[in-house]
């Protein structure tokens, strides 16, 4: 997979694994310069010019709205795409058919898929950039950027960190993504809280651990450190499951609610949720100042797509 090493020209993102501290940093320095672009009442034109194909293959709220808004606060425009049944895919046009059309009118493509490896797959049939908006179970690493940026906003830093992840270890792609950011950066250190059947992957396990992260993986809220820096809570994802049936057992085995913070939880801590929460957050505890899930962690979804898109493109401020 080609390494960003710095140097995001044209280049497709579509893992983690290409990127170094050096590539998190600078996306992450970029994003503050768009966050301050993003509140100007003037428009700018960073990519005007360019197209930018929004191709989602399943279901989105955020990434879509935030790739769309990002790309439009500077200057590109879109072609969007939302749902199979939309463009000739329903009528049985393969992958790399469909890529090598959006390729042809835009200058980027954004693609959500339910199979994981289908962004490297669409890369493969592209000759402009791709970027993996998630992947089935595998990678989501758009959404470990802006969850870094999120955590470096507050925590002043990305390594020597104790990070609670909670929910779905084993389906959940934005847990991998952040797993393996958290891994490039030194002394840090992960509580993954879940139901056993829903473990993170042995070989998931081995790569984030040979990397140098320390796992804990742990079955019981009794066992969360009281000192974590972040908790990183995630939905089941119903959507991976073949029973409905064994869906409902393990939707809601861990809940936040105010007791377990109040139990568990310290005054430092930040609270975060890639979302969509379906009930494992508990809706009083938005209120609670730590909570970062519905307002910035949210919001730096935008401005860290804007600063990707004009990595893409050699236009960084
Ligand atoms: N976090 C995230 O990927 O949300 P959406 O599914 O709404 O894009």
């Amino acid at each position: 997979m080609q390494q960003i090493a710095d140097d995001f020209r044209e280049k497709d993102i579509l893992s983690l694994e290409q990127f170094d501290t050096k590539s998190i940093l600078t996306v992450l320095q970029q994003a503050t310069h768009m966050a301050d672009i993003a509140t100007m009442a003037k428009p700018t034109t960073l990519l005007a010019g360019k197209i930018i194909s929004l191709l989602f293959f399943e279901p989105s709220s955020r990434t879509f709205s935030s790739f769309a808004a990002a790309a439009k606060r500077i200057g590109a425009q879109t072609i969007e795409y939302q749902g199979m049944h939309v463009s000739s895919v329903a009528k049985g046009e393969s992958l790399s058919d469909t890529i090598k059309t959006f390729a042809s009118y835009s200058d980027a493509i954004i693609i959500r898929h339910p199979e994981v490896g289908t962004a490297t797959k669409a890369a493969e049939a592209s000759d402009i950039p791709i970027i993996n908006a998630g992947d089935g179970i595998g990678e989501h690493p758009t959404q470990a950027l802006l969850d870094c940026y999120t955590i470096h906003n507050h925590a002043g830093k990305l390594d020597k960190l104790k990070v609670v992840c909670a929910g779905d270890m084993k389906n959940g792609r934005t847990v991998h993504s952040l797993l393996s950011a958290l891994s490039k950066f030194a002394d840090n250190t992960v509580y993954l809280l879940s139901p056993e059947s829903l473990q993170l992957s042995p070989t998931d396990k081995a790569s984030y651990t040979e990397n140098g992260l320390t796992i804990h993986e742990i079955f019981h809220e009794k066992d969360l450190p009281k000192d974590a820096d972040v908790w990183y809570w995630t939905r089941v994802q119903k959507e991976r499951f073949s029973s409905d049936e064994e869906y409902e057992k393990m939707k809601h085995r861990f809940i936040l609610n105010l007791d377990l913070l109040n139990t568990y939880g310290n005054s430092n801590l930040i609270l975060m949720h890639p979302l969509p929460r379906v009930g494992e957050i508990a809706t009083d505890v938005d209120a609670d100042p730590r909570a970062v899930y519905l307002t910035e962690q949210m919001r730096n979804g935008m401005y860290v797509r804007m600063a990707l898109l004009a990595l893409l493109f050699g236009e960084e401020v």
